[in-house]
């Protein structure tokens, strides 16, 4: 049994799609959010800058004496974990194994799969989901695709809108006719966007929810490590942000159907 929190990190309100998985699969733990709003957007800076601020956000997660970090940001896994994990001494997850390993287990032997890819620029010039995929997967065919405009619109909470139900089919339109069995959010920020995703794909294409993988390879690793927390109510909640001048707490109040989000948020400064 380990009663400390996990700590979760991302660039803004995106990694609340991750927060919402594993708050629902292990209701009995304690969660820290740190939304590092100051710094976002992730997706369109340097892989050093990326490693830079998403040490201090580790650093800051381990102050709040966490017993496991998560990075709920692709940009951030695909091209800050290796160097976390160097410099950290603490277990610290990232989206893209626990993924690729669900996906791996679903994929029929001898099959020939092709699953798109969408997340930020930073997250498809790193290369690692195909990197990965093909990796763990045999006769696997990737299509990716950069989707610059989405956090920020996400982080705007124009996700159901008129402009976003344009820029979904454009960004869409590169899968039409490929055939893709499976759709990757490569993004913490699309799962805001998946009704909108489904009705632009149809529904013969399974779209891949990060979150839902991650908080499933959470609970096997605190259940490998006898790591639980096992208080039976009230498990805590804290929210800290690097910004405030944002618009997270609507949009987060709507993701997690939960009016009192406001009353977790703290301002705190990583730097
Ligand atoms: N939600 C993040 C990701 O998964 C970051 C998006 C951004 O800050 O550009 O990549």
């Amino acid at each position: 049994m380990n009663s400390r929190p996990i700590g979760i990190f991302d660039s803004g309100v995106g990694g609340m799609t991750v927060l919402a998985e594993i708050a629902k699969e292990l209701p009995n733990e304690d969660l820290i959010y740190l939304g590092d709003t100051k710094n976002f957007p992730y997706g369109d800076k340097s892989k050093e800058n990326i490693i830079k601020i998403s040490k201090k956000c580790v650093e800051f997660l381990i102050s709040k004496n966490v017993k496991l970090v998560i990075i709920a940001c692709g940009t951030a896994t695909s091209q800050a974990l290796e160097e976390l994990r160097k410099e950290f001494n603490i277990p610290i997850l990232g989206i893209i194994s626990p993924t690729v390993e669900s996906i791996k287990k679903s994929v029929k032997e001898k099959s020939k799969s092709i699953i798109g890819v969408i997340a930020t620029e930073g997250t498809i010039r790193s290369n690692k989901w195909e990197q990965e995929l093909k990796e763990k997967i045999e006769d696997i065919t990737v299509i990716n695709k950069a989707c610059p405009l989405l956090a920020p619109m996400a982080e705007q909470g124009w996700t159901v809108n008129k402009v976003a139900k344009e820029t979904i089919k454009e960004y869409m339109s590169v899968f039409k006719d490929k055939n893709i069995d499976k759709l990757i959010l490569g993004c913490t920020h699309y799962p805001l966007f998946k009704g909108l995703i489904e009705k632009e794909l149809g529904n013969g294409v399974e779209i891949i929810n990060t979150g839902e993988k991650i908080a499933k390879a959470v609970t096997d690793y605190l259940n490998e490590q006898n790591a639980n927390n096992d208080k039976t109510n009230n498990a805590d909640c804290k929210i800290y942000l690097t910004d405030t001048e944002c618009n997270f707490i609507n949009v987060a109040e709507k993701l997690l159907k939960d009016e009192s989000v406001k009353d977790k948020i703290s301002k705190v400064n990583i730097e």
